[in-house]
């Protein structure tokens, strides 16, 4: 068996992956889209079935996957939790209302070719951690891989799609490009740690040189901070936290603001809404604004989207010639493509 050989492999965060089956999933997902430019049939997944269970609401994850699949000669089926029996940890089961996870996702696997499912937030009362391990008791359960659509620490097909638009605008190699993420104020804590993270381990395989910018109070999980200083050292690039934006932005050639809430990681501590706000509050001038792209490389702005249009960024930069963000929302459709044909 090749060492990229992922037929069956969950997808849960980048971090299970190594460097050589990344750019696997990158280039597959390079050809694909080449394909569909050129408008050749790919159907590598004809018949087959994902479900995709949606706890939180979606444009790009939802639509990127289900007409992937269709291209993909397959078929998404969209699944709501209230819709079906809610999936449920042990102990956490309702009567009638909610179903254990083990159950569900072996029933799923039984009649399908992957279980994909996206879960943070409230309905995993903010408490860290507690979405991904909703996400590994399904892949513990179920015969079929399971995607991480996003959770309360990961985001990894975002991170895939991300990757793909910096090799496109910067050139195939990111070799000691400096790549910037940074917190961004919005009016809204409730943002999730998982595109921040996902972005720097994405990056962390290619030698790029990463800045983490934030106000104090901000922190990343130290776990994932310690990866991307690890696998940043294996691959050739850097890796350096500052609390200035302006210093972030100086000579940056990809810039990626955006919020993130204030939350501890220990697992145990909910977020504290009230305290979020504070610092969120004491920070409103993390914006991205036309002077502060100045103060960079030329660089390309990045968003996952949505974006808080005038809290984050301003128009100017969003709409402006250095954004890529729809180019990031049109490759979420190519990297699962990649993804879905060679794990699936
Ligand atoms: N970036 C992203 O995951 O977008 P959606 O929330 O619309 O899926």
């Amino acid at each position: 068996m090749a060492a990229t050989d992922l037929r069956g492999r969950d997808f849960i965060t980048l971090m299970e992956f190594d460097r050589e089956e990344v750019e696997t999933i990158l280039d597959t997902a390079h050809d694909l889209k080449r394909k569909w430019i050129r408008g050749e049939p790919h159907r590598l997944l004809e018949d087959k079935t994902l479900f995709m269970l949606f706890y939180n609401r979606s444009l790009r994850t939802r639509n990127s996957f289900e007409a992937g699949m269709t291209q993909l000669g397959g078929h998404a089926h969209f699944l709501e939790p209230d819709a079906v029996y809610t999936p449920a940890l042990p102990g956490e089961e309702k009567a009638y209302s909610t179903e254990r996870i083990s159950d569900v996702a072996r029933v799923l696997a039984e009649m399908g070719h992957g279980i994909a499912i996206r879960i943070y937030g409230k309905h995993t009362g903010w408490l860290y951690g507690k979405g991904n391990l909703l996400i590994r008791e399904f892949a513990r359960w179920s015969r079929v891989p399971v995607i991480n659509m996003e959770d309360d620490m990961y985001h990894p097909c975002q991170a895939l799609a991300d990757v793909m638009v910096m090799q496109e605008k910067l050139g195939h190699h990111l070799q000691g490009k400096k790549f910037v993420m940074s917190w961004a104020y919005s009016g809204s804590v409730e943002k999730p740690l998982a595109v921040p993270q996902s972005a720097m381990i994405g990056a962390s395989f290619f030698g790029m040189d990463i800045t983490l910018a934030h106000p104090k109070g901000l922190d990343l999980d130290p776990k994932v901070l310690e990866f991307v200083k690890k696998n940043v050292k294996r691959n050739g690039g850097s890796f350096r936290i500052v609390h200035d934006m302006d210093e972030a932005f100086k000579g940056a050639d990809v810039v990626y603001p955006k919020a993130w809430t204030a939350q501890p990681t220990d697992g145990k501590t909910p977020m504290d809404p009230e305290k979020a706000k504070a610092i969120f509050e004491a920070n409103r001038h993390w914006i991205t604004t036309g002077d502060k792209m100045k103060l960079t490389n030329d660089a390309i702005y990045m968003h996952c989207l949505p974006a808080d249009r005038g809290m984050e960024v301003t128009d100017e930069v969003m709409d402006g010639p250095n954004s890529v963000i729809v180019e990031q929302a049109a490759n979420r459709l190519h990297a699962q493509k990649g993804l879905m044909a060679l794990i699936l």
